[in-house]
C-alpha cells in the first residue's frame, strides 16, 4: 500500500517575481558569477545585519572555506554538536581536523554548554554549532568558553535564518557565520551558500577562495589554495527576489508554527527545539518526540500521504565514516543526542500550510502515536 504524498515536508515559496528574474539573467547572456551575485550578497547582509557577505555554491563548501579562512590545520579539534547534519563534520574532516562531538541540550537540541570543558583539549582550535532547526542557540556561553580558551567560532547557521537572540540575527553575532539556500531551506537559491563575517580581511579571503585563489584583477595569477565555489548568476537572481519576500515568507511559517504548537500542547504531544522567550524562531523545523519514531513516520507516509523527516536518526559519531575508523573523531558520552535521535520527528513546515493541513497532520500523528 503506498498513498500519494498529499503533504510534503517542505516547499519552496517560489513566486512569477523569480521565475521572471531567472528569464532576465538568461537572457542577459551572462549566466555566471556578476552583478546579480553581488547585489545579492548586499541585500542579505543589510538584511541580516553583517558587513560582509559571500554567497557560494552551497552551505557545505561554505563550511569548507569559513574553516579554511580560520587557519584549521591537520590534526586541529573542534568541538560541535553530536546532533547536526553530517555537512558540519564533514567540512571539518575534509580539512584534515577532527571533530569531537558533545551532546546537545534535551529541549532546545542545541549544543549544551555544560559539556564543553570536559571535550576540549590540547589540539582543540575552535567550537562549530547550529540553531537546531532555526532554534537560536545563544552565543554567550560559546563566546565566554572560546575566549577562556583562545579558540575560534564558527556558526554552522544552515537552518538560522530568520533566527535572532536579543534581537539580532544569530548569523550576525559570531565573527563567521555560513548559511545553506537548499531548496527545503526557508528561502533557496535552489542549491547555494552564503559567508557572513565581521573582518573584511576574511571576507577578502574567502572572496579569494571561492575563486581558485585569485585576487580581483590578477586572473590565473593564484594567491591561496582556492577551488571553484562560486554561486552563478541564475542561482543569486533567485535569492534577491527571496530575499524581497523574506519578511513574508518568516510572517506565514510562523504563523504555521504557532498554529502546530497549539494544537500540540492540546493533543499531550511534546515539541522540542520550539524556542524561547526573547528569541525569535527561524522555523526551518518543526520538531516533536514520538515513541516508535520510525512505525509512526511510515504510517503518516503510507496511510495518510504525510510527508516527514528525521533530523537526525544517529548522532554524527555512529555514521558508518566514522565508526570505520578511517576519518579521526573523539566523542564525550551523548546520552541525549542518542535518545533523541530515536525520537525526533520533523513534521511538515513550509509557507503553503493552511489549518485545515495542520487538523490533518496532528490528528493523524495522535492517532498512530497512540497505535
Ligand atoms: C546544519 C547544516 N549544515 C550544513 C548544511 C549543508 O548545506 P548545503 O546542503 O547547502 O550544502 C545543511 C543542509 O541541510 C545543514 O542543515
Amino acid at each position: 500500500m503506498s498513498t500519494e504524498i498529499r503533504i510534503p515536508w517542505a516547499l519552496p515559496s517560489l513566486r512569477e517575481q523569480e521565475r521572471q528574474a531567472l528569464i532576465e539573467v538568461y537572457d542577459s547572456g551572462w549566466l555566471t558569477m556578476g552583478d546579480n551575485v553581488r547585489l545579492f550578497e548586499q541585500s542579505l547582509s543589510e538584511r541580516v545585519g553583517s558587513p560582509e557577505a559571500v554567497a557560494v555554491s552551497n552551505g557545505s563548501i561554505a563550511l569548507e572555506l569559513a574553516l579554511q579562512a580560520l587557519g584549521l590545520q591537520p590534526g586541529d579539534e573542534v568541538i560541535l554538536p553530536a546532533l547536526s547534519y553530517f555537512a558540519s563534520a564533514a567540512a571539518i574532516s575534509r580539512r584534515g581536523g577532527v571533530p569531537v562531538f558533545a551532546d546537545v541540550d534535551a529541549e532546545s537540541l542545541n549544543l549544551d554548554p555544560a559539556g564543553l570543558e570536559a571535550a576540549c583539549g590540547r589540539r582543540t582550535r575552535g567550537l562549530l554549532w547550529i540553531d537546531y532547526g532555526g532554534n537560536p542557540c545563544p552565543i554567550g556561553p560559546l563566546m565566554d568558553f572560546a575566549e577562556a580558551h583562545g579558540l575560534f567560532l564558527l556558526l554552522d547557521g544552515a537552518q538560522s535564518l530568520g533566527a535572532a537572540c536579543d534581537g539580532k540575527s544569530t548569523l550576525s553575532q559570531a565573527p563567521l557565520s555560513t548559511t545553506s539556500f537548499h531548496m527545503a531551506k526557508v528561502m533557496t537559491t535552489v542549491e547555494g551558500g552564503m559567508l557572513f563575517a565581521k573582518d573584511p580581511e576574511i571576507a577578502h579571503l574567502l572572496r579569494s577562495l571561492r575563486n581558485q585563489g585569485e585576487l580581483p584583477g590578477q586572473k590565473y595569477v593564484h594567491h591561496h589554495m582556492g577551488t571553484n565555489a562560486r554561486m552563478n548568476d541564475l542561482q543569486a537572481a533567485i535569492g534577491r527576489m527571496q530575499v524581497r519576500q523574506l519578511d513574508v515568507i518568516h510572517a506565514a511559517r510562523a504563523r504555521v508554527a504557532e498554529s502546530y504548537s497549539r494544537r500540540l500542547r492540546e493533543a499531550g504531544i511534546l515539541q522540542l527545539a520550539a524556542g524561547s522567550a526573547g528569541n525569535r524562531h527561524g522555523n526551518f523545523l518543526l520538531t516533536v518526540s514520538v515513541r516508535e519514531r520510525d512505525a509512526v513516520a511510515l504510517r503518516l507516509r503510507e496511510v495518510h500521504g504525510i510527508e516527514t523527516r528525521v533530523a537526525y536518526p544517529r548522532p554524527l559519531y555512529e555514521q558508518p565514516v566514522y565508526t570505520s575508523g578511517d576519518w579521526p573523531s573523539r566523542h564525550l558520552p551523548c546520552p541525549v543526542s542518542e535518545r533523541r535521535c530515536r525520537e525526533i520527528l520533523n513534521l511538515p513546515l513550509h509557507a503553503q500550510l493552511g489549518e485545515a493541513d495542520l487538523d490533518r497532520i496532528v490528528s493523524a500523528l495522535l492517532q498512530e502515536s497512540r497505535r
